[in-house]
């Protein structure tokens, strides 16, 4: 019998990781080509009507009346709107709005900025996609939005167009504006989207060397209040957004602890299964006993809001109701009344790295998409709410 020839683990390891990165650039090159970085698609314009919260005639009417953008029409005379466009509509009917915010929600004299961390260290449990949906349904609502990868794996920043190991291989992620030697304005690492209002600052794996790097300064005494780190990055851009949306990695470092300390907002993502929820007990207990020292330490560890959010929620599976019935009762009010559904057209969109904001409604089942678009508008507007109480409206 012929023996197999050993191998270095770590040269197969090398090898399948530059097939797989390989055959994934490969992928992204068909789907986008180089040059074509990605776009938003247009909307229709019952679709530009719901967002701005007017009705569909009174858009055609500025359109007739010349006022505003003009939007593409198609042969069969239907207008379809850019975001752009619907951007510029808001700018125009903020104008003549009965009650200011009504077009344009953000920020006014007197408001801080919303800084929402999305976290919980059970993988999978929705915190990419819900800051995802999140930054992008806000932004599309006339919010000056930041969106924040901290996730060394970086599918928010690869939902956005940017490929980790290719698109960054100079740094730009928040690692540079954090770190603790020669840290660079937080404004060199911001990019601009192909959404009008959201900005995001990328991650990859040199996100990692921030947990590495603590430690350290900590033993030399020269990390400062190293949880204050993302908190004061922020802060130089402050006056250029609304709300910022940081997704967490699916662990409780320094990385997700250092944006627990910038958060004003805190969103506990669950799915609602039994060994999910216990071990959300075990983070709900280490997120406090390490908030408890940083308190120690004279830092104000007050915030806005907390809230939960069930994802992946199919209301036809009996044991998650009843767990779903259990978090209610427990926790009240601080479970957001919107779950995120389960749906096929969130999970078919990401695999072509899109959002459902981004994808076509014919590319679906009409009922699928719709279903799936309520259940994520539903939440994030409630989302919304929230931020417009915390600024006191
Ligand atoms: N509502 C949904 N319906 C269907 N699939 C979903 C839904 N939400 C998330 N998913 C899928 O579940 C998987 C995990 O979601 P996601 O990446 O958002 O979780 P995560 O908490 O960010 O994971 P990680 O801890 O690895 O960062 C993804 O493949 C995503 O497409
Ligand atoms: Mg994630």
């Amino acid at each position: 019998m012929s023996r197999t020839t050993p191998e270095d683990l770590n040269a197969v390891i090398r090898q399948h990781s530059e097939w797989l990165a390989a055959q994934l650039h490969a992928q992204r090159e068909n789907l986008f080509p180089p040059d074509a970085s990605k776009t938003m698609r247009k909307f229709t314009s019952g679709e530009a009507a719901a967002l701005l919260g007017v009705n569909d005639s009174y858009l055609r009417k500025l359109h007739l009346d010349g006022k505003g953008p003009s939007p593409d029409t198609t042969p069969g005379n239907r207008r379809l709107y850019s975001a752009e466009d619907i951007h510029a509509l808001r700018v125009l009917l903020e104008k003549t709005a009965r009650k200011p915010g009504d077009y344009l929600p953000g920020r006014r004299a007197g408001d801080h900025l919303q800084i929402i961390g999305v976290m919980n260290f059970k993988g999978g449990s929705g915190k990419t996609t819900t800051s995802a949906h999140l930054a992008q349904r806000l932004a599309l609502m006339g919010y000056r939005v930041l969106a924040i990868d901290l996730d060394p794996q970086a599918s928010l920043t690869a939902l956005h167009g940017v490929q980790p190991e290719f698109d960054l291989p100079d740094g730009g992620t928040l690692y540079d504006a954090i770190r603790y030697d020669n840290p660079v304005p937080i404004a060199n690492v911001i990019r601009k989207t192909y959404i009008p209002n959201l900005d995001l600052v990328p991650g990859n794996l040199e996100l990692m060397e921030f947990e590495h790097d603590t430690p350290r300064a900590l033993s030399q005494g020269n990390a400062g209040l190293f949880f204050f780190r993302v908190k004061e990055a922020l802060a130089q851009v402050d006056e250029n957004y609304d709300v910022v949306v940081i997704d967490c990695p699916p662990q409780l470092g320094f990385l997700t602890m250092s944006a627990l300390s910038a958060a004003t907002g805190v969103l506990v993502t669950i799915h609602p299964e039994m060994l999910d929820v216990m071990s959300m007990s075990q983070f709900l207990r280490m997120t406090a006993d390490l908030m408890d020292v940083i308190a120690d330490s004279g830092a104000d560890m007050s915030h806005d809001w907390m809230r939960y959010l069930l994802t992946r929620v199919e209301p036809t599976d009996a044991p998650q109701n009843r767990i779903t019935a259990f978090l209610r009762t427990m926790y009240g009010d601080k479970v957001l009344n919107a779950p995120m559904l389960k749906s096929t057209a969130i999970s078919d969109a990401g695999l072509t790295k899109q959002t459902l904001y981004e994808v076509e409604r014919s590319a679906f089942t009409r009922t699928t998409y719709d279903r799936a678009l309520e259940s994520l508008n539903a939440v994030n507007d409630e989302i919304s709410q929230l931020i417009q109480q915390t600024w006191g409206r």
